[in-house]
């Protein structure tokens, strides 16, 4: 798929199929994000893949804004370092996870694979669940799998602030 066709091809995806996504088409995804750009190419993330079912159902309820991600055929979380007394360095690794996640959403669309983000908001079941060391948090989770009403292809109108409102030149 062509980088534009990706890129507008990338929605929220909440319900999936029963497909599992094959196993070179995950490695791909995940590579996607591993491949991010990071600050000082610190590289501050780890992923954990759930696709056992029980996993998925336990993780699901960190909140209930993530219940649909027990559908999806995998789940990545994404895990960053715990930082503590430094606003800097975390808003950094944040930053950097936000790009990764980007990406492996949209190397995911490209494989036309559907994507679906869910904010972690109890942290003690999800580091629970993952066995997570006590330095690591889940900053979110990304649902993978093939969306159950259309197949992931290009969008017109997406619901975004007009190109005019958003965009200035030279000065605000
Ligand atoms: C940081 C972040 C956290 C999100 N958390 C959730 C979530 O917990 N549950 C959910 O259903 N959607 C979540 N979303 C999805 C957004 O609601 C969605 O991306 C937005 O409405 C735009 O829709 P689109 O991705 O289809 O363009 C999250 C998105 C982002 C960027």
């Amino acid at each position: 798929m062509e980088t534009w066709d990706a890129i507008t091809s990338r929605r929220q995806v909440r319900s999936f199929t029963d497909q599992s996504i094959p196993d070179a088409v995950l490695r791909r995804i995940l590579d996607g994000a591993r491949l991010s750009p990071s600050g000082s190419n610190r590289q501050p993330w780890d992923f954990v893949v759930v696709s056992d079912g029980e996993q998925k159902k336990r993780l699901s309820a960190v909140w209930k804004g993530a219940a649909f991600t027990a559908g999806a055929a995998s789940v990545v979380a994404l895990v960053l370092p715990v930082v503590e007394d430094d606003d800097a360095r975390s808003l950094m690794n944040r930053f950097d996870l936000g790009q990764a996640a980007l990406q492996l959403s949209v190397v995911a669309a490209d494989q036309g694979v559907g994507s679906g983000l869910a904010a972690c908001r109890d942290q003690v079941l999800a580091r629970d669940v993952l066995a997570l060391p006590d330095d690591r948090f889940v900053a979110i989770l990304v649902a993978l799998g093939y969306p159950q009403d259309r197949a992931i292809a290009p969008m017109k109108n997406l619901d975004r602030r007009p190109f005019d409102e958003v965009v200035h030149y030279d000065r605000w």
